[in-house]
């Protein structure tokens, strides 16, 4: 790949994990479409591995983990060749609804725009402290076209998501964690490589099923309402069931030993 970095077994990971690196360090890791169809390719042929069971996405330097769409590419085009292409819909592909790997978001620096719809598309983001979110789309005259208004208002509520929208200010590392946009926050870009790699090899040690149905499961209750949410949950639980991993996991814990998921 020329605008990725894919490391299938990183330093420190346990087997099952993988890392993808956005690298376009020179433009903040800006979205344009050479890196996007690199990143689709990638997280296709890294959800169809079944050894791998967690995925990180991260930038390749600490300043960005991207700073949006690419401007420059879309800065002459107009409304036909967007719609007619329906321009960005590919984006989709890395959402959790067609990626059933879980996937950690582990973000240093600017994650703006479209990069902060990319980030939300994964499953658990992380930060350092240097982190800065934004949706600053309404500055160029546009708005969030991959999520953002969508997904940011579920993840930290409709003022918040206006005020950033709307204003274009960015939200810091400390403000993302308290409004639920991050889990943890780390002190910086190597802190944070470090304990994303621990983070997803404690997730890869799971059952590979349990936790496709479980992202499966939570993902949904951004769409269903609360008794067909519920309704999912209970079938899925239900179908671990017929798993392994379900006999392996109780039969570990009665034992007193730890559980080996195949
Ligand atoms: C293209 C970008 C870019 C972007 C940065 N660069 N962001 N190029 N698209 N989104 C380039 C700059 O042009 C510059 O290139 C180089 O990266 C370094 O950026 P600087 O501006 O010189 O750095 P700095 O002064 O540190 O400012 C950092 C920044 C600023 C605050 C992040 O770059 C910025 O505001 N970027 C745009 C952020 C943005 O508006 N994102 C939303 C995009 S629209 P040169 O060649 O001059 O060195 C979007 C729509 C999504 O994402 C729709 C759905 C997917």
């Amino acid at each position: 790949y020329d605008n990725i970095i894919v490391d299938s077994s990183p330093e420190g990971g346990n087997g099952k994990i993988a890392i993808i690196k956005m690298n376009r360090p020179k433009a903040l890791n800006a979205l344009n479409d050479e890196l996007f169809t690199d990143l689709i390719h990638a997280t296709t042929a890294i959800n169809n591995d079944t050894n791998v069971r967690c995925l990180i996405l991260t930038g390749s330097t600490s300043k960005a983990f991207a700073a949006g769409a690419d401007i420059s590419e879309m800065k002459d085009k107009n409304f036909e060749d967007v719609y007619r292409n329906d321009m960005f819909a590919e984006w989709q592909e890395i959402s959790k609804r067609s990626t059933s790997t879980p996937i950690i978001a582990a973000i240093s620096g600017y994650c703006l725009g479209g990069g902060n719809e990319l980030a939300m598309m994964c499953d658990i983001m992380v930060c350092t402290k240097n982190a800065k979110f934004g949706q600053p789309e309404i500055n160029l005259g546009i708005i969030p076209g991959a999520g953002g208004t969508q997904r940011l208002t579920r993840m930290i509520g409709k003022s918040k998501s206006m005020y950033m929208s709307l204003t274009g200010d960015f939200m810091d590392a400390n403000e993302a964690y308290t409004s639920g946009l991050v889990a943890k926050v780390y002190d910086d870009h190597d802190e944070l490589i470090k304990e994303s790699i621990q983070i997803a090899n404690k997730v890869a040690s799971k059952g590979s099923i349990s936790l496709r149905a479980c992202k499966e499961a939570i993902n949904a209750a951004d769409e269903l309402s609360l008794q067909e949410g519920l309704r999912l949950e209970r079938r899925l639980f239900h179908s671990l069931f017929a798993t392994d991993d379900q006999k392996e996991g109780m039969a570990a814990f009665l034992e007193k030993r730890p559980a080996n998921f195949k």
